[in-house]
């Protein structure tokens, strides 16, 4: 995020005209209420970008295009965000002073204590785990020499009370100490270690600063194995990716970063010298983590845990990552044992290095994950496999479909030339589209919720009344979370703050907190074209049949997909016939609800 506030940025928007600004660029001409030009972001010969004097923003009808007149430069002349700020403040005249942002960013004192006591209180705790012995034997049990505890800062707490001393003789205020996530509160008022007795591991954002905690227990009982900082001012979980910052190097020079999902894991590599992994912290993989990702530009392997949820996980990260055009692998299964960190147990640093540098394909994965498939032995799901792989297929080269329909019809024991054909006629029907792999949902439904999502944000933009009942009605938690989702929500913090929606504003309010993506800013452009400007404002009674929409049908359907996906991997025929039921429970749900939502 920049340092220039939004005031001066919207400062900076308002002392230009858009079509004057345009205009210096491309043959403006004016057509009704709009103007129009040739658009230069796609191979354009009628004028398709609309300009909007009114609103003073741009949108192209046919590329999909759109912002004000600040990311018009920005895209134009292909600069970043700030250089082009900088140019539009000098059209207009007005003053801009952003040398000093770079490097130093300067930092709210208030924030500023939160990083020093997690920083204080990581080296408090590092010093600790030496002087304890059941921590010093609970880390030499799990191998983890000075190197390791040295590189990723490894602790231990104690007790209740020290690191609460420690940090008052440090002047920190209790306040403080509470909003650090370190310290909580009981009801009688006395401030405890929320990380009491567990082994510490600090948690770094992605520029290395210490925001949380994650304690493991280190004997045995019944509570939570690990516990984590909450969300604080500094800590957004979804944010995060677990040793980022210290494997950057070694990423960028390998051009390859490993996903884990635990701590442990990501250490287990490093112990065989594999520098460049970072874990999730679990299995569930943002849309955060999907920029950072693919801002890095390099090739991914997948090292997730081989039991149900983490080859779930691996599946999903595996199709959204390739529809980014990412290179991915998997380490394909670890064996009898659920993870790196276990097989490096079980068969030491060299084998796991060789596992790790052999992964295999996703196609390859996804044979296996069939072999394991009890439902194929079925003939109708053999075909069904057979379908979705060639869909998959259509989208390689001729010598990866040649290599892999070799393998699908020994596998499926259906014919080469068959599985040839399926291919073909998908290429047909999808020509260039990267398709994902298997389970997802069906385009028809995808297009129908994205209409709704689309239809219900038009109508934020339209009417603040709109937008007060999205808030009253928290239809936010119950959205997919996706751009839409993301949209909406900067709609309402930007509605929060501002009382009124201005088009042109949001847009520079958005670039401002995302400047490195463009997804959310598209979204909103698709939003504006794809309905006209006279059309549907807000109704009061569509609108609420759209949140049932959203809140009542959507949930139930991505409930049913998810059952469904766990089915096809359940082998337990008891457990296969609870998740049916389930299924058609909520199948028979689902069509009360359509039929009341037709209503
Ligand atoms: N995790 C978490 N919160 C929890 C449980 C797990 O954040 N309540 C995250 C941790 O980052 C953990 C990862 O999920 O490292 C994987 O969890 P799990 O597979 O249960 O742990 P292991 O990696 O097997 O941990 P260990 O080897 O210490 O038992
Ligand atoms: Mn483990």
């Amino acid at each position: 995020m920049s340092n220039i506030s939004i005031e001066k940025i919207n400062e900076i928007r308002n002392s230009v005209d858009i079509v004057d600004v345009i205009s210096r660029y491309l043959n403006v001409v004016k057509k009704g209420k709009n103007y129009f030009a040739i658009c230069p972001f796609h191979n354009d010969t009628n004028p398709s970008l609309s300009i909007s004097r009114e609103k003073q923003i741009y949108k192209c009808f046919v590329c999909g295009e759109g912002g004000n007149v600040i990311t018009f430069i920005q895209k134009y002349k292909k600069i970043p965000y700030l250089d082009a700020l900088k140019e539009v403040a000098l059209i207009g005249g007005i003053e801009l002073d952003i040398k000093s942002n770079a490097k130093h960013e300067v930092i709210n004192p208030k924030i500023q204590v939160l990083y020093d006591i997690l920083e204080d209180a990581t080296k408090y705790y590092q010093t600790a785990l030496s002087s304890s012995q059941v921590a010093l034997d609970y880390v030499n049990q799990r191998e983890l020499n000075s190197d390791v505890l040295h590189e990723f800062r490894i602790g231990y707490s104690l007790d209740d009370t020290k690191i609460i001393k420690y940090l008052k003789s440090k002047k920190y205020s209790e306040e403080d100490m509470i909003r650090s996530g370190l310290v909580i509160e009981t009801e009688s008022g006395v401030l405890k270690d929320r990380f009491a007795n567990r082994l510490i591991f600090p948690i770094q954002d992605l520029q290395g600063r210490i925001v949380a905690f994650s304690g493991r227990i280190i004997e045995k009982s019944d509570m939570a194995k690990y516990i984590n900082s909450p969300e604080t001012e500094i800590f957004i979980k979804g944010n995060t990716l677990y040793h980022y910052h210290s494997a950057l190097n070694s990423i960028k020079k390998s051009k390859k970063v490993y996903i884990c999902e635990g701590f442990m894991d990501v250490i287990a590599l490093f112990k065989a010298n594999v520098s460049n992994a970072i874990a999730l912290m679990g299995t569930a993989f943002t849309k955060e983590h999907l920029k950072t990702i693919r801002f890095l530009g390099v090739d991914v392997v997948l090292s997730l845990d081989g039991d149900f949820a983490g080859k779930t996980a691996t599946r999903k990260l595996a199709t959204v990552l390739e529809n980014e055009n990412i290179k991915i692998s998997i380490v394909s299964d670890y064996e009898d044992v659920k993870d790196a960190d276990e097989y490096f147990n079980k068969y030491g640093a060299n084998k796991l290095l060789l596992k790790v540098q052999n992964p295999i394909t996703f196609f390859e994965f996804n044979i296996n994950e069939m072999k394991n498939n009890p439902l194929l032995e079925n003939f109708e799901e053999r075909k069904k496999f057979a379908n979705q792989m060639c869909h998959y297929l259509a989208s390689k080269d001729d010598i990866e479909i040649d290599y892999y329909v070799n393998r699908l019809a020994l596998e499926l024991k259906f014919s080469k030339q068959t599985l040839l054909n399926l291919i073909k006629k998908e290429k047909q029907a999808n020509p260039t589209e990267v398709v994902p792999s298997n389970y997802v949902t069906n385009k028809r439904l995808l297009k129908r919720n994205e209409k709704y999502k689309s239809e219900i944000i038009f109508q934020m933009l339209q009417s603040n009344e709109a937008i007060d009942e999205f808030n009253k009605e928290d239809v936010y938690y119950s959205m997919p979370d996706d751009y839409y989702r993301q949209l909406a929500m900067y709609i309402l913090d930007y509605y929060l703050e501002n009382n009124e929606i201005n088009e042109a504003d949001l847009y520079s309010y958005i670039s401002n907190l995302n400047p490195n993506d463009d997804e959310i800013l598209k979204t909103l452009t698709q939003v504006i074209s794809s309905h006209n400007e006279n059309e549907s404002t807000y109704n009061k009674d569509y609108f609420h049949r759209l949140i049932y929409y959203i809140k009542e049908i959507m949930t139930l359907e991505q409930r049913i997909d998810q059952l469904k996906e766990k089915l096809a991997y359940t082998s337990d025929n008891k457990e296969v016939g609870n998740i049916a039921n389930e299924i058609f429970r909520l199948s028979q749900e689902l069509k009360q609800k359509s039929y009341n939502f037709k209503k």
